[in-house]
């Protein structure tokens, strides 16, 4: 079903690294990371240092995602940066992220916002969605998360729908460092549970043709664990993105499961 899909493997460097560090960390990337027809490499460095590393790129081997932007096209928002003006230089843009929704208070209304304006703009999104602690604990998290989704995409085409990305990252399994790690088989899980609410917003094709992405402390040693499970299109990987070692063996496990999948 999902099988023939890229895998799609998103390094989300946050709030890391200057233009000298971002510059140095793409060189050891194009050295380690060869090129995979099954799977599909996106770099998401800060807003500061995307246009020095789009000219540093082989775009053969890796795409753009903006972190964030924001969702009126121009106009007096002092310190913002809107998709309009990224339209050009990235191909993606991870949207909701839960360190925005909990920092910098995106609501479900801003977060729906951003996407439209995204695919206004031909930039696929990458939405996040995710539970926190607490509502897992209160057994919420199937709750949240649907109306996330939905919410997120409101408005959307059929048509428009088969750009989007959708990454669940619970936040209870972000940045642990060796903490709580999400449990492949539940992921699996919440991956069929996502897949069905987009099934019954966009009908069964476009659920089935939609990425999926698996986010919250993937490494090296745990990366394939994840993708292998048949839900799981990819991973959206924060920490070990840095890591240019890490970083390429998740590539390569994506490839592995890829590959396994297929036969
Ligand atoms: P970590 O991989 O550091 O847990 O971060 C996950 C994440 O938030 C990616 O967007």
């Amino acid at each position: 079903m999902s099988s023939m899909k890229r895998t799609l493997i998103v390094g989300n460097w946050k709030m890391h690294l200057n233009v000298q560090e971002a510059s140095l960390l793409v060189r050891r990337l194009h050295q380690h990371i060869p090129t995979h027809r099954s799977v599909e490499v996106v770099l998401a460095p800060s807003m500061l240092c995307l246009q020095p590393v789009s000219m540093e790129i082989d775009r053969h081997k890796f795409r753009l995602s903006a972190q964030n932007a924001y969702h009126r096209d121009d106009g007096a928002f002092t310190g913002e940066v809107s998709f309009t003006m990224l339209r050009e230089l990235v191909h993606y843009s991870i949207i909701g992220h839960s360190e925005r929704r909990i920092y910098f208070g995106e609501t479900l209304e801003i977060v729906r916002d951003k996407v439209s304006a995204a695919v206004r703009n031909g930039i696929a999104p990458i939405i996040c969605v995710g539970d926190t602690a607490a509502e897992r604990a209160n057994h919420e998290s199937k709750k949240v998360v649907h109306d996330q989704v939905v919410s997120a995409l409101h408005g959307l085409t059929s048509q428009e729908i088969d750009d989007v990305v959708i990454a669940y990252e619970p936040i209870w399994a972000i940045s642990t460092f060796g903490g709580e790690v999400a449990r492949p088989e539940d992921m699996q899980a919440m991956l069929v549970y996502i897949r069905q609410v987009v099934a019954d917003l966009f009908g069964k094709q476009a659920a089935e043709e939609l990425r999926l992405l698996y986010g919250g402390s993937v490494n090296q040693d745990t990366a394939h664990s994840y993708l292998e499970l048949p839900d799981c299109n990819g991973a959206l990987v924060g920490s070990a993105s840095l890591n240019y070692q890490q970083f390429a063996n998740i590539v390569a496990a994506g490839y592995q499961a890829n590959y396994e999948k297929q036969e």
